[in-house]
């Protein structure tokens, strides 16, 4: 039985909330109180199977005892200090991170967020090349903030974002061609999201990732994968840069936030030395970027990730939904990588996605209106998968 009490407590948070926060999204009518794993649980008791992480965030699950020790421990010792002073924290959180990355990407430049570290990126890319313009890709995202949502061309962020950062250029993603066409001597950087997620998770030929590095490496471009969604796990691997899935083509730059500090805001670059040699002191910088408690729950997150094994289970678990959901063939077909996946429906998302709350299960939806998302905690198991299916099942009237 809900209490009185507790269901006031609920009320009023939604009343409050609605009253006193400016409109972002449009919320789920689900007040969060704690997780554990992939389960949220709600301040009435209720819980959810959490197939979305909060927007991809809760790559380890939700307070993963590994990472919550290791905030813990970091709040006793010092809560901040800039990078006006050395810390151990941060220099493991870097050694950490650059040596799970690609071996050509050897240093790392710590912000907060992924609109941040897109910035950023670009910002080196220009100082790096001299030259101005950047390529991006039709149904990319990537961030909000004035140069990343330039570089977005998607729905109608550009519109949102106005007056634009000048320079931004559009190429259709998938398609080499398209890009050759506009890559001129004015062009510093080429971005791409390797698999574009809001759009509805969508894929490129393999051929399209190595024919932008061969790209690049004719016209003195840097290539940047934003791998704020595809990066730290996601796809079965560490990053998608240097996967198989993306004919081990390696960037210039990878930009990472998200699932990096497990739910503490954080965002990173991780740069290659040709790159990095020409930053100079005062080029980069941010207050809060490379801050303790931040840099704590990037290597904790990181250790979870390894110490148990998540790699392998995104891979395995994303073979055993792939397979159970081909029991709604030809109603649904599924598209993605390891747990960034788009199950695309004959007719609108909308109301599955709706229909799946009511049997507790958190999903995501994305622009394209026949796809459900699904970007969930990387610790995810097979038992789990079933509830979702069995779930999806009554929900698609299968039963
Ligand atoms: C691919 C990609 N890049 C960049 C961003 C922006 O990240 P943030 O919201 O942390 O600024 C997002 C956010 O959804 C994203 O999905």
């Amino acid at each position: 039985m809900v209490s009185m009490k507790t269901q006031t407590a609920q009320v009023d948070a939604i009343t409050n909330e609605d009253r006193y926060q400016l409109a972002t999204y449009k919320k789920m009518p689900v007040v969060a109180e704690r997780g554990e794993g992939v389960w949220i649980y709600s301040s009435t008791g209720e819980r959810f199977l959490d197939l979305y992480g909060g927007h991809a965030v809760a790559g380890t699950g939700h307070c993963h005892p590994h990472v919550v020790a290791a905030i813990r421990a970091q709040t006793e010792k010092l809560l901040f200090y800039s990078n006006l002073v050395y810390s151990e924290t941060r220099a493991r959180a870097a050694e950490k991170l650059v040596s799970i990355a690609p071996a050509a990407l050897a240093k790392a430049f710590f912000c907060n967020s992924g609109t941040e570290a897109n910035e950023n990126a670009m910002r080196m890319a220009r100082m790096t090349t001299g030259r101005e313009n950047v390529i991006t890709f039709s149904g990319g995202f990537h961030g909000r903030t004035a140069d990343a949502i330039s570089a977005t061309f998607l729905g109608k962020y550009r519109e949102i974002g106005r007056p634009n950062v000048p320079g931004h250029l559009q190429a259709e993603f998938g398609d080499i061609d398209s890009a050759r066409a506009i890559a001129d001597q004015s062009v510093a950087a080429i971005v791409l999201e390797p698999i574009q997620s809001m759009a509805g998770v969508r894929m490129a030929e393999v051929s399209f990732y190595r024919g932008l590095r061969e790209l690049c490496d004719e016209r003195g471009i840097v290539l940047i994968y934003d791998e704020v969604q595809t990066g730290v796990g996601r796809t079965g691997e560490w990053f998608f840069a240097g996967s198989d899935a993306g004919d081990r083509v390696v960037p210039d730059i990878i930009t990472l936030a998200k699932a990096l500090g497990s739910g503490i805001p954080v965002g990173a670059c991780l740069v290659s030395e040709e790159i990095a040699s020409h930053i100079k002191e005062n080029d980069l910088g941010t207050t809060f970027g490379g801050g303790m408690i931040a840099m704590a729950a990037v290597t904790a997150t990181l250790e979870a990730i390894e110490n148990d094994g998540m790699l392998a289970n995104v891979r395995e678990v994303e073979a055993y939904l792939r397979e159970r959901l081909k029991e709604f063939e030809p109603m649904v077909s599924v598209r993605g990588r390891g747990f960034l996946l788009g199950i695309e429906f004959a007719d609108k998302a909308k109301p599955i996605h709706e229909a799946l709350l009511e049997q507790k299960i958190i999903a995501g939806t994305s622009s394209d209106p026949n796809v459900l998302r699904l970007l969930p905690p990387l610790c995810l198991k097979r038992e789990e998968v079933d509830f979702f299916v069995e779930a999806l099942a009554l929900v698609l009237n299968t039963k």
